[in-house]
């Protein structure tokens, strides 16, 4: 990096990281006069035992709850003006988004859409829609339930139009969590496949924010450590999960996100398509590419593979090295090496090519990317 340059680095919100810290969600809510959140889930999570304990604490400390469950796997602006309507009926004071990257993303875009009553993709972030931020917004607090896109300490929702699929960034540094509850035990019962899938997004966050373009040695250091902890937790955190393994996962999967605020690349942009178009994990887009997008970035970065391969813990400290661990990895935590194994056809990569080149992830990839090494890459990894 250069030192003639005046950069800027932002850092988030408190966390109340350990295990049993969402038990603390009641009291934080009286200390702060919130007597009516609007608690933002999806359906499955809403039948978990722990979240009907969390329920059944505020009751008992008579505050007023309000679920809204009613999202999409891949979430659409309807869910989120549906949410508001429920926070506008139901005369809320804050929201609480609880659950995996879907729900919080939810959450995060109702905050937006309470005193921010334009159409909702005015404030997309990549048409400078975040100037149209400028009004007050609810007091919000998350609660992780997966270890993946760490989006519970973001600043940004993804939500996608309802009919042409098209993923859209709502951006602002006033969509940060007040606090974070970032409680391992809620993720001990995450079954193995949402564990390997959001555990391979959360490296990829680490490794893509890592290698990304901008200068930014604070989270470079955090996510080269964000590295080490997923490779000591997540084959465990699949296979035979406890409290250690999914805490590392959890913290990991949180700085992850902190370390992305530096930039994506060229795997989350393979990535970003396959969600919209297919309707596929986000996580398992990201777990099935990485390999073959950290394979693309070598040549030229050999250097940062190297500290790369020293926080794997890898002998042979090479690119290549890196990525036959990937793909070893992926096979311990039973991820498909082939997108061809999760129902992609070749008719399909034209227009996934097309959909790669327009995202938002790729311009901070340590090398640029073309239309056709996109083509290229999907049709490696077919
Ligand atoms: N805002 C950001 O910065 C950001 C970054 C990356 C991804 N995303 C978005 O996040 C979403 C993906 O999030 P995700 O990977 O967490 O998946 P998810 O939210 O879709 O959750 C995956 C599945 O796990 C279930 N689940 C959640 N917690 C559970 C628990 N504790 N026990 C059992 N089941 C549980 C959910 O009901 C769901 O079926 C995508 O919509 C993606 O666009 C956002
Ligand atoms: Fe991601």
């Amino acid at each position: 990096m250069t030192f003639d340059t005046i950069y800027q680095y932002n850092f988030p919100t408190t966390i109340r990281f350990g295990a049993g810290t969402s038990k603390e969600l009641g009291e934080y809510l009286l200390k702060n006069n919130l007597s009516k959140p609007l608690i933002v889930t999806d359906t499955t999570v809403a039948q978990l035992d722990f979240f009907k304990e969390i329920i059944d604490d505020l009751k008992r400390k008579n505050i007023s709850i309000e679920v809204f469950n009613n999202i999409h796997k891949n979430p659409v602006k309807s869910d989120v003006y549906n949410g508001t309507e429920a926070f506008d009926t139901a005369k809320r004071d804050s929201v609480i988004g609880i659950g995996g990257g879907a729900a919080l993303d939810v959450a995060r875009a109702i905050v937006l859409r309470v005193n921010h009553r334009e159409d909702l993709f005015k404030y997309d972030d990549l048409i400078g829609g975040d100037v149209y931020v400028t009004n007050d917004v609810p007091h919000f607090i998350t609660i992780p339930t997966t270890a993946g896109t760490g989006s519970e300490v973001g600043r940004s929702a993804i939500i996608a139009d309802d009919d042409t699929h098209q993923k859209k960034i709502l951006f602002s540094p006033k969509l940060l969590a007040k606090i974070v509850f970032a409680d391992p035990l809620l993720t001990m019962d995450l079954p193995p496949f949402i564990t390997a899938a959001t555990g391979m997004d959360a490296l990829t966050h680490n490794m893509e924010a890592y290698l990304a373009k901008m200068p930014h040695p604070i989270c470079e250091g955090i996510a080269l450590e964000g590295i080490s902890l997923i490779n000591q937790s997540l084959e465990k955190a699949v296979n035979s999960p406890g409290l250690q393994s999914r805490s590392k996962m959890l913290i990991a999967s949180l700085m992850g996100a902190v370390a992305f605020q530096k930039g994506l690349g060229v795997v989350h942009s393979l990535a970003h398509p396959l969600s919209s178009l297919l309707d596929i994990h986000h996580g398992l887009a990201n777990a099935i590419n990485i390999p073959y997008g950290m394979e693309f970035n070598i040549k030229g970065f050999e250097h940062k593979f190297k500290r790369i391969a020293k926080a794997l813990d890898l002998k042979d400290e090479t690119g290549e090295a890196v990525v036959k661990y990937l793909f070893d990895l992926n096979s311990k935590i039973n991820i498909p090496h082939k997108l061809s194994d999760i129902g992609v056809l070749p008719e399909h990569i034209e227009t996934l090519a097309d959909l790669a080149i327009a995202d938002f992830a790729h311009p901070n990839n340590p090398k640029p990317v073309s239309r056709e090494d996109f083509k290229r890459l999907y049709l490696k990894a077919l």
